[in-house]
């Protein structure tokens, strides 16, 4: 089998809601209607909601950071890389960019939570800086195959990290 590599001019922008519509690969119909409205937070200055995109200027990777939970941090949350994309370096660009929304507030620390039972998630993390101090119940509504919502119930790890200058 032939082998081919190739490096990706990647760019951090404000997500805008004209991206939308491209990026159903991040969740559900009822997702993408949470970040929309999470575009509206982000009109007031409540989260910046930004978007890595490629050379043609289309997310391959959003994400959000959230500066209502904490006075002295930023909350990242709602991170996704496109599936077929994962695992090539562009979760730690989104992460750094986010981050340096949280330096740009004038505050430095960082905090996230990861759902307790996706190992990989907390590799990821962990690989970036991030500690774990506790855990927390969590929920949200899903949608099924057939349309209908369900309220999905779980337990997530909380993480943070000091964010160096
Ligand atoms: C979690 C996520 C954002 C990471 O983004 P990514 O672009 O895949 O991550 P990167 O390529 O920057 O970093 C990869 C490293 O993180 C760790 N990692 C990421 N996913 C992993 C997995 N499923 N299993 C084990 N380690 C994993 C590994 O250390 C990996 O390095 P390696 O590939 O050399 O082993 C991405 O996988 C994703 O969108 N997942 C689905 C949505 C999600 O879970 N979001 C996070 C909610 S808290």
């Amino acid at each position: 089998m032939a082998r081919a590599e190739v490096t990706l001019a990647l760019a951090i922008r404000n997500l805008t809601v004209d991206d939308l519509p491209g990026c159903g690969w991040s969740g559900g119909g009822l997702h993408l209607d949470s970040v929309a409205a999470e575009l509206d937070r982000a009109a007031l200055g409540e989260v910046d909601y930004v978007a890595v995109c490629g050379p043609a200027g289309v997310p391959v990777a959003i994400g959000g950071v959230d500066f209502a939970p904490f006075s002295d941090a930023g909350y990242l949350w709602q991170l996704a890389v496109h599936p077929l994309l994962q695992r090539c370096g562009i979760g730690t660009v989104l992460v750094g960019g986010l981050e340096d929304r949280i330096r740009a507030r004038g505050l430095s620390r960082a905090e996230l939570r990861y759902e307790q039972h996706l190992e990989g998630n907390r590799a990821f993390y962990e690989r970036l800086g991030y500690t774990p101090y506790g855990t927390a119940p969590d929920g949200w509504d899903e949608q099924l195959p057939g349309g209908e919502t369900r309220r999905y119930e779980t337990v997530c790890v909380k993480m943070r990290r000091a964010l160096p200058r």
